[in-house]
């Protein structure tokens, strides 16, 4: 059935934990006569997705025999998950690779490059990277990231470059090896893919359409992790809130929400990201009335002209974002909002980004994520008419930043004097004696506080603010 999860592809999945021993007895064999272990370098650009991707294509390094390096210089093995949401995304993998060229030719002649994720699932940019880039050796997507072990060993045996791209999902393969990021907190995939279509948009092409996760295959997940220490699970999906529509028995995100609060250990759960034409009354009601959901809800607004949110196909208006803003205060007073902003899509009056500041004004985020429209060939906004000039959109995108800062700031300064719970994280790398954390409402505070307090829900006295993130007293 169309939209199903698959269920897990077991027989994929020992197939590439074969490969992953053959890799490993080489590479052991490998450090046995040189006297070291060869090293991965990791990269994950763009959004919580592909870091989450990251972290199974780091899991898997791993048990293949490499040791991991944040020193790009001394690596042996480069991976980069790519995104193309936006064109400088793109341009930054391509500056990179030229670097990589010269550090093949002068320094590690048998290093391994290879290039995943979402910019790969673009005709263009295989094109581009056949012609020009002939120093890479491993392309893969976004559909077949398990495969790592496969394409590596079959690199290692042909010698030439292997592309391997798949224009929709075949199988999905659970339970990879992963190491996370944080030993307290964890991503947990709940959806893959987006139907939306928004019409800048180019993330629909390049990850598929939508595929929920069962409940079961994701309780057992937060389950694992929680036995494994993890107190915090993000939830993840491009549009949460049309979570399980097309499951075989049908499941609400709000039911799946109540679900995992249930999950004994974990003690705090985030999601993102909400699509407004979704979010609903049951939602709502099910974050006031799970004590572990943070009340924390990203809410991309885009803009706040209804005829251009009528053009990037967003369903909804400015009235009835507004109206969600009011229903979800008055269902949790202290709740916090954050939300995406672009800039400059094509055909944006003066009007239309005056309502955007409206919304900005009224909505009273304590972060927005905020950005220039980029045009993404294949999009439908890619061809409209009217694209915005440059020094327009600049001169939109720094007044907007002009009304929203202080808006950040006043946030912010509201928080002075409370005690809040934070959940630390990590030092601060400038400062070690400086533990930085995130409080329930999603604002980072930063306190003094001793290594052995990282994975505690420590209460803190917020004594001072830095408008992005607030400073504070352990109490
Ligand atoms: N699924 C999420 C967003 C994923 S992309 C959602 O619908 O909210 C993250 C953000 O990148 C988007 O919210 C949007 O603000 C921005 N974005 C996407 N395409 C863009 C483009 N072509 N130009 C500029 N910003 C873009
Ligand atoms: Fe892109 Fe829209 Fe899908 Fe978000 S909901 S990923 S902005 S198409
Ligand atoms: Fe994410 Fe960028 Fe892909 S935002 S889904 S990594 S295009």
């Amino acid at each position: 059935k169309a939209g199903t999860a698959v269920k897990p592809g077991e027989t994929e999945l020992a197939r590439q934990l074969e490969y992953i021993r053959a890799i490993r007895a080489e590479n052991d064999a490998f450090a046995a006569e040189n006297g070291r272990k060869k090293k991965f370098y990791s990269l994950a650009m763009g959004c919580q997705m592909n870091a989450h991707d990251s972290e199974k294509l780091e899991g898997m390094l791993d048990e293949m025999g490499f040791d991991r390096t944040d020193e790009e210089t001394e690596a042996d093995f480069i991976i980069y998950n790519t995104c193309c949401v936006r064109e400088n995304a793109e341009q930054k993998v391509y500056g990179k690779l030229g670097w990589l060229k010269h550090y093949k030719e002068t320094k590690n002649p048998d290093a391994v490059i290879a290039l995943c994720g979402c910019m790969m699932q673009q005709e263009t940019v295989l094109q581009t990277l056949r012609q020009k880039y002939r120093h890479v050796d491993i392309v893969f997507g976004t559909f077949n990231l398990y495969k790592l072990p496969e394409l590596v060993a079959t690199r290692m045996e042909s010698g030439e470059t292997v592309y391997d791209i798949w224009q929709e999902q075949r199988e999905v393969v659970e339970d990879l090896p992963a190491i996370r990021h944080f030993p307290y907190k964890a991503s947990v995939n709940i959806m893959f893919g987006c139907n939306n279509f928004c019409s800048y948009c180019i993330v629909p092409y390049v990850r598929g359409r939508e595929r929920s996760r069962t409940p079961e295959d994701i309780l057992a997940e937060v389950r694992r992790l929680a036995a494994d220490g993890v107190k915090e699970v993000m939830l993840l999906g491009q549009n949460v809130n049309s979570y399980g529509k097309n499951l075989e028995t049908p499941v609400s995100f709000a039911e799946l929400l109540r679900m995992v609060n249930e999950v004994e250990g974990i003690e705090r759960i985030r999601f993102m990201t909400s699509h407004p034409k979704d979010l609903s009354d049951e939602l709502i009601q099910a974050m006031a009335d799970c004590d572990k959901v943070c009340k924390y809800l990203h809410l991309p607004v885009q803009s706040g002209s209804d005829e251009i949110l009528r053009r990037m196909n967003r369903h909804y208006t400015k009235e009835s974002y507004m109206e969600l803003v009011r229903k979800a205060r008055a269902a949790m007073p202290d709740i916090t909002l954050s939300t995406d902003i672009i800039v400059g899509f094509p055909g944006e009056t003066e009007e239309d980004f005056q309502e955007t500041l409206d919304v900005i004004r009224k909505s009273r985020y304590s972060t927005a994520f905020t950005f220039i429209y980029s045009k993404r060939t294949g999009t439908p906004a890619a061809t409209m008419e009217n694209q915005v000039p440059e020094d327009v959109i600049k001169d939109r995108f720094d007044r907007m930043l002009n009304i929203l800062n202080p808006i950040v700031h006043e946030v912010h300064e509201e928080q002075l004097g409370k005690v809040m719970t934070v959940f630390a994280e990590e030092a601060s790398k400038q400062d070690k004696t400086v533990l930085t954390g995130r409080a329930d409402n999603n604002m980072l505070v930063h306190f003094k506080g001793t290594e052995d307090l990282i994975g505690q829900m420590v209460p803190v006295k917020i004594t001072e603010n830095k408008t992005f993130y607030l400073i504070g007293e352990r109490m």
